[in-house]
């Protein structure tokens, strides 16, 4: 059935553990996964690309091991070629690099490619769009961040609107089937913009974990700002998402 015919793809709401409790991570996992999330993210930072430093392969083999969750591994490493193997190994069904960390981003795509994950590459809000174009072909997932990456709770840069706009007519134009991701300061107050500028997947962390409510009611609260007809329960996970 073709989309139009099925309505517009509904937005997805991807987790990002970094606002997680990690003393109970598995069970923030699984509470996620309960209201039909398919998908979390995983934050990797090396204090060298960015300030901070996260999580790193320990962290993915467990939730490899613990749950059934699709993990997408957001490379905010230096020079992340040198990594791809061991997170590929470690569990990672996608794999996002920037732009800015490497030298080689043709090259960083087509070996996560080669080895069975998704590939994503990501923009920092001052890289121009224009560095993913000749990648944009090989992509999986095109990420738009609208925070500068190191840090969860950032506010949301409402200025990188146009970039996930000109993405996703990018992506249109060219008939790929890329997906449009969003990462920093996501919420209910920004999900709506960011699903009628052509995102497709929104990563959230605060707004998930760390939103005072209860899991599935957050998420709910994404799904339904972003126009998810039926922001409710999703089917039980086990499903891959696209
Ligand atoms: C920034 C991180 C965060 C994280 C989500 O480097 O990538 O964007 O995923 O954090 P929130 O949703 O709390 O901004």
């Amino acid at each position: 059935m073709s989309a139009d015919i099925a309505g517009p793809t509904p937005v997805e709401i991807i987790p990002s553990i970094l606002a997680a409790d990690f003393g109970r991570l598995v069970a923030d996992v699984q509470a996620a996964m309960e209201v039909g999330v398919t998908t979390v993210q995983v934050d990797v930072m090396d204090g060298h690309f960015v300030p901070n430093i996260s999580v790193g392969l320990p962290i993915v083999a467990a939730l490899a091991r613990a749950t059934d969750v699709r993990l997408d591994v957001h490379l905010m490493v230096h020079e992340p070629e040198r990594h791809i193997e061991a997170f590929a190994g470690a569990g990672a069904d996608v794999l996002t690099v920037h732009v800015e960390a490497t030298r080689h981003i043709h090259r960083a795509v087509g070996r996560i490619r080669a080895l069975g994950v998704a590939a994503g590459a990501a923009l920092n809000p001052g890289t121009p769009l224009v560095l993913l174009e000749e990648v944009l072909p090989e992509l999986d997932v095109a990420l738009v961040m609208t925070v500068d990456p190191g840090f969860g709770g950032q506010a949301f840069l409402a200025a990188m609107l146009p970039k996930v706009e000109r993405l996703r007519a990018w992506v249109d134009a060219a008939g790929l089937t890329v997906a449009v991701q969003v990462d920093g300061g996501v919420s209910a107050e920004s999900a709506g913009a960011l699903a009628r500028a052509g995102a497709t997947q929104l990563v959230a962390g605060t707004a998930v974990f760390g939103a005072g409510v209860p899991i599935g009611e957050a998420v709910a609260r994404l799904r339904a700002a972003a126009g998810n007809r039926d922001a409710g329960p999703r089917p039980a996970v086990g499903t891959s998402s696209s």
